[in-house]
């Protein structure tokens, strides 16, 4: 199999964790007899410090021409002044809107492993598995009339204003990723929106509902965003495919990161477009950057995302997911997840705090251990 992947470090802990997702990826292109090429490009607070865009075009043809874009980060405390249009995050934009995914899977799951680490209780977090299917392309995040009318007499005051828009096309087109995916899971969509106050929401919630009628196996329930961020921390085990809009599903993911424990474990895959674009759902925590606390599985499990959804590789995928587990369950842990007691130092002596590269040698000798053994097995 033959990969070329845009690598997109981006800002702060981007370089760091997305040094560890590709050193697996190499790992498995070895120990596979792939050939994966990775081609490094500049997004973000780099890049606008190094060519004064935060996409260059260089970087946004090179993604053009990759099979898969592997984002880090972006984000950078120095363009906190700049316009929403000029920061680091704009190019974040530009280069989603580019590429065309319009679906962002976001999993969220508890590790057992990780029980203790969660602020909720480990009865509540039990089997909790939920795939976010968050709409990308649509939304509060690019809808017009945009804009901040700013008064020059009072800076800050004056009137701002953003629009959420979806069409029926577009709401159909992530639904119907939403059922796909839900009718090889454990067939159930809730399907989250703001109907009781908003018109975009009662064409979300009957555009849903239409396209359900074509996946009769799969159940539709409707949520409304505010009563559904309570239900995800008080029984997330009833949730399978979670179907938001944009704005709700950035929030709502970030919530369910207190299942998993860490937001530094959430990975993602964006789907639909010329080409997939696969980043963690952090950001690029510029307080931690270089210190080598960053947690790189979130990193690395969406580089597992990356062999599943673009190279159809599901072994592969699969074991990087069972090596992060196994790395997990021997209780090595980063910062973000190391267990605490109120004090909030480290207090247990089966965890062993490691640092972000330490981190990623062990899930690499975990993974390269099961990739040897089913080699193996193959070979008798
Ligand atoms: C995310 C991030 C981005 C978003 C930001 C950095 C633009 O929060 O991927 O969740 O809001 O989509
Ligand atoms: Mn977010």
């Amino acid at each position: 199999m033959r990969l070329k992947i845009a690598i997109l470090a981006g800002d702060g802990i981007g370089p760091e964790v997305t040094n560890e997702a590709v050193n697996i990826l190499k790992a498995v292109a070895e120990l596979g007899g792939h050939d994966f090429s990775f081609v490094p490009l500049l997004l973000g607070g780099v890049a606008i410090t190094a060519t004064g865009s935060p996409l260059p075009t260089a970087t946004l043809d090179a993604c053009l021409e990759s099979d898969a874009v592997l984002l880090g980060a972006v984000g950078d405390n120095k363009f906190n002044d700049l316009s929403p249009d000029k920061r680091p995050e704009a190019g974040l934009l530009q280069i989603r809107q580019a590429l065309g995914g319009f679906a962002n899977l976001r999993p969220s799951i508890a590790y057992p492993a990780l029980a203790e680490n969660s602020p909720l209780r480990p009865e509540v977090t039990k089997d909790a598995n939920i795939l976010f299917v968050r709409e990308l392309l649509g939304g509060l995040y690019f809808g017009s009339p945009r804009g901040w009318n700013k008064e020059p007499s009072a800076p800050g005051g004056g009137e701002a204003i953003n629009t959420m828009r979806y069409t029926r096309a577009e709401v159909v087109r992530v639904a119907r990723v939403a059922f796909e995916l839900a009718a090889k899971r454990r067939k159930k969509v809730t399907s989250v929106d703001k109907a009781n106050v908003l018109e975009v929401s009662q064409l979300w919630r009957a555009t849903v509902t239409e396209v359900a009628a074509d996946y009769p196996e799969v159940t539709l329930e409707h949520q409304l965003v505010d009563s559904m961020a309570m239900h995800i921390m008080n029984i997330p085990r009833n949730f399978d495919v979670v179907l938001t809009e944009n704005l709700f599903g950035d929030i709502l993911s970030d919530e369910a990161g207190v299942i998993t424990g860490s937001l530094g474990m959430l990975p993602s895959a964006t789907i639909g477009g010329t080409v997939n674009l696969y980043e963690p759902v952090h950001g690029s925590a510029p307080d931690i950057a270089g210190t080598g606390k960053a947690n790189p599985l979130g990193a690395i499990l969406t580089a597992a995302m990356v062999l599943r959804h673009t190279a159809n590789l599901e072994q592969d995928a699969a074991a990087i997911e069972a090596a992060v587990g196994k790395v997990l369950s021997a209780g090595h842990r980063t910062a973000d997840i190391a267990r605490r007691n109120a004090a909030g130092a480290s207090n247990d002596a089966v965890q062993h705090l490691v640092s972000t590269r330490e981190m990623g040698k062990l899930v690499h000798q975990a993974l390269a251990e099961s990739i040897d053994r089913r080699q193996s097995m193959h070979a008798v």
